[in-house]
């Protein structure tokens, strides 16, 4: 590709905790002036880092950084108005309303304040005086991202803008991104969606710090899918080995014919209903998927099923104990993984599986072992002392997992586990959660990835708070006339959407 260079990176070092984590290592990269790069790497591959030099954010230990023909730290006034960052947390002020974050960053870029079509097109129009604090997190991202599309930036920097947002609106995403830099303006996109990467004009693998691989997605492999497997190995390959996790996982004896159970759920806000009514049934050892657009109330399902959010009526039944009557008995079956970060941020790695063992009454020995078993499945040997909020967030998911499960539950509710998760633990962890269901444990699960979806028993499309189509992932593909899930996503969602209209 010919023309002037939008980034120019030569020898690229930095490094943190006083040099003994090195995050970028003598990294040298060249992106042309309108030019679309799909970013793509390892958990803790230096992604999130390298942004953050590129935006000046952060200060270089040493090499040469050049940004649309200056250097981000001496220029970051000027630069600011250039760059649209979308960072991977904290962009969003949560106190402040949908709008008045809008109005935060067009004062920013000194860009004027008609939002209309971008709300329109995050599907926000409606909910302009939510705080956003109080949105989903697939909303809270949208929002992110068109928070860094206003002033028509010439560079865009985002740092996986996908996480968590749903098929529909991902397509809707890359569409209205695409738009934005139609008019000649650079974008690095980063990403774990491969079919995401497939799309753009060049791919850059990331691993331990350096570049491993720049070029045409193409060139890699003709078609997203086969793509996937050559990223998989470029980036040290994926074995399936016995799991871990469930190796030693024994079932307790159980009479419940269902082991999980939704009893008309409902949960209203104000005169907002959140979950209007949502009734299941799971049965031992079924891996049960939630799915649904962002904002359908997973997540609150999620929180009133495991006693963390009151009901406004209705109740679920977890091994036949009732989570509302008897809160704490309810709990003691069960495994939750939030969506949302909620370990302790100042803890360390450590601590925090420590801090949760002893919640779940492992001490002694068995504390010592819980932490060894979770340490080696997930690899936390070198960040055991690290804190919490310093980890890449597919570190974070991986704690969080592991605080999960370390206990043994014989249920698990996991919100939305890989989001953020790189493509090869994101297998591992399937490996995991397939294997702990042959042992009998039930999942209830929900994944923007169609393709994780797969692994799913059955699942229930959410819409708007309320089931609108369950069935095993064959049944609900046949009934949507698609080949694939993604697709019958798409199309019974945008038919729900049609006939609202
Ligand atoms: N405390 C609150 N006050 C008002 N509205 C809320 C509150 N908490 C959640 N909501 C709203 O409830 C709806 C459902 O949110 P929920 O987090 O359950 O969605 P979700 O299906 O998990 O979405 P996502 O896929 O984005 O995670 C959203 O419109 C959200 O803004
Ligand atoms: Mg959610």
């Amino acid at each position: 590709m010919e023309g002037p260079n939008c980034i120019e990176i030569k020898n690229l070092c930095k490094t943190f905790a006083n040099g003994r984590n090195i995050a970028v290592d003598n990294l040298s990269l060249t992106i042309k002036k309108g030019q679309t790069v799909g970013l793509i790497g390892a958990d803790g591959a230096g992604k999130t880092t390298l942004l953050r030099l590129i935006d000046g954010l952060l200060l270089p230990d040493g090499g040469f950084l050049s940004v649309c023909g200056l250097d981000p730290v001496k220029d970051k006034e000027t630069l600011a108005q250039k760059i649209g960052y979308m960072p991977q947390k904290f962009g969003l002020y949560e106190d402040l309303t949908v709008r008045e974050n809008l109005e935060f960053y067009a004062d920013l870029k000194n860009t004027g304040k008609d939002f209309d079509e971008m709300l329109a097109f995050a599907g926000l129009g409606a909910f302009q005086d939510r705080l956003a604090g109080k949105l989903s997190g697939g909303m809270k991202q949208k929002l992110g991202l068109i928070c860094a599309l206003t002033g028509n930036p010439e560079l865009l920097l985002l740092d996986e803008p996908s996480v968590g947002v749903d098929p529909v609106s991902r397509r809707e995403l890359l569409k209205m991104v695409k738009e934005t830099v139609k008019n000649n303006a650079t974008l690095v996109w980063s990403t774990a969606y491969m079919d995401e990467a497939h799309g753009f004009d060049t791919v850059v693998v990331i691993d331990k710090g350096r570049v491993i691989y720049q070029g045409r997605p193409g060139d890699l492999a003709p078609d997203s899918r086969s793509f996937e497997e050559k990223v998989i190995e470029l980036m040290g390959g994926y074995q399936k080995k016995e799991s871990l996790a469930a190796k030693n996982f024994i079932m307790p004896e159980t009479k419940c014919k269902y082991t999980v159970e939704a009893v008309d759920l409902v949960k209203r806000y104000g005169d907002f209903y959140a979950v209007r009514n949502n009734s299941f049934q799971i049965k031992k050892g079924e891996i049960f998927g939630l799915l649904g657009p962002n904002g359908a109330g997973k997540s609150t399902s999620f929180k009133m099923m495991c006693g963390l959010a009151k009901p406004t009526s209705g109740t679920a039944r977890i091994m036949g104990t009732d989570i509302v009557k008897n809160a704490a008995a309810a709990r003691a079956h069960l495994g939750y993984m939030a969506q949302k970060f909620s370990l302790y941020p100042n803890l360390s790695v450590r601590q925090n599986l420590e801090f949760f063992a002893g919640a779940y009454g492992l001490y002694g020995s068995r504390e010592r072992e819980a932490v060894g078993r979770m340490t080696e499945i997930f690899g936390f040997e070198k960040s055991l002392n690290d804190d919490a909020r310093d980890l890449p967030l597919g570190y974070k998911q991986r704690l969080s997992l592991a605080c999960a499960i370390m206990h043994n539950p014989p249920v698990l509710f996991l919100d939305e586990p890989t989001s953020g998760v790189d493509v090869i633990t994101r297998r591992e962890f399937w490996n995991h959660i397939t294997s702990l269901a042959q042992k009998g444990v039930t999942v209830l699960i929900t994944t923007h990835f169609m393709d994780e979806a797969e692994f799913c028993d059955r699942i229930s499309l959410f819409y708007k708070g309320q089931t609108i189509a369950t069935g095993t992932p064959d049944r609900l593909k046949e009934k949507a006339g698609a080949k694939t899930l993604e697709e019958a996503f798409v199309n019974i969602i945008l038919e729900q959407r049609e006939e609202a209209a």
